[in-house]
């Protein structure tokens, strides 16, 4: 489905530095507030609710690292692109924004119009949402899909029903915008 058109990002969006201006623990943001994930450039980009991933430190550089399953519309983009952002919204937008994007696909919906959100980049090929708070820039450096053989705790089968293991994508943050 096509999805709405980027427009340019607006100026109240500053650089900070993600080391000294993202607040509060990672694990806990992600996991309670969570977060999109979205990739493609203005013209074809797609975007889907994420709550396991993390940020950290690796191979000298600050780095984001997260977890999409292959049947995922987002994984289409994901492997055609090179960067990708990671979306932070206020309390207040959390179901608007989550629920469709969450649980609908891009393949059927257009997901900005119907979560009422408006999709905007910094270059080509970063696309986020203007009524967020937060945005961080990722640049694809790793790429890992999970094996099963290596699941030292068996139980974490249980959540591969369909045996669709998700790919992890490890980001270095280029930049972090907030408002
Ligand atoms: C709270 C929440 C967290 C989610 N976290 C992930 C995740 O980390 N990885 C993933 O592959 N799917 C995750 N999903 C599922 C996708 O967001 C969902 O399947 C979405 O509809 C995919 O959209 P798409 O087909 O347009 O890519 C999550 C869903 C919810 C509601």
């Amino acid at each position: 489905m096509q999805q709405t058109e980027a427009v340019k990002a607006s100026k109240e969006w500053k650089k900070r530095s993600i080391v000294k201006d993202f607040k509060d623990s990672a694990i806990e943001r992600i996991s309670k507030e969570w977060m999109l994930i979205t990739a493609g450039n203005k013209d074809d980009y797609n975007t889907m609710t994420a709550s396991w991933g993390g940020i950290g430190y690796l191979w000298e550089r600050s780095v984001a690292f997260i977890f999409v399953r292959p049947t995922r519309y987002t994984y289409d983009f994901m492997e055609k692109n090179v960067r990708f952002t990671l979306t932070f919204f206020d309390k207040s937008l959390k179901n608007r924004v989550h629920k469709i994007c969450g649980s609908k696909s891009g393949r059927n919906i257009d997901k900005a119009k119907e979560a009422e959100i408006s999709p905007i980049y910094f270059d080509n090929d970063t696309i986020s949402f203007e009524e967020a708070k937060e945005i961080i820039i990722c640049k694809k450096i790793y790429i890992g899909d999970f094996m099963p053989e290596n699941f030292i705790d068996k139980s974490i089968n249980n959540l591969y029903p369909a045996k669709d293991y998700h790919r992890i994508y490890i980001g270095e943050i280029e930049k972090f915008y907030q408002k």
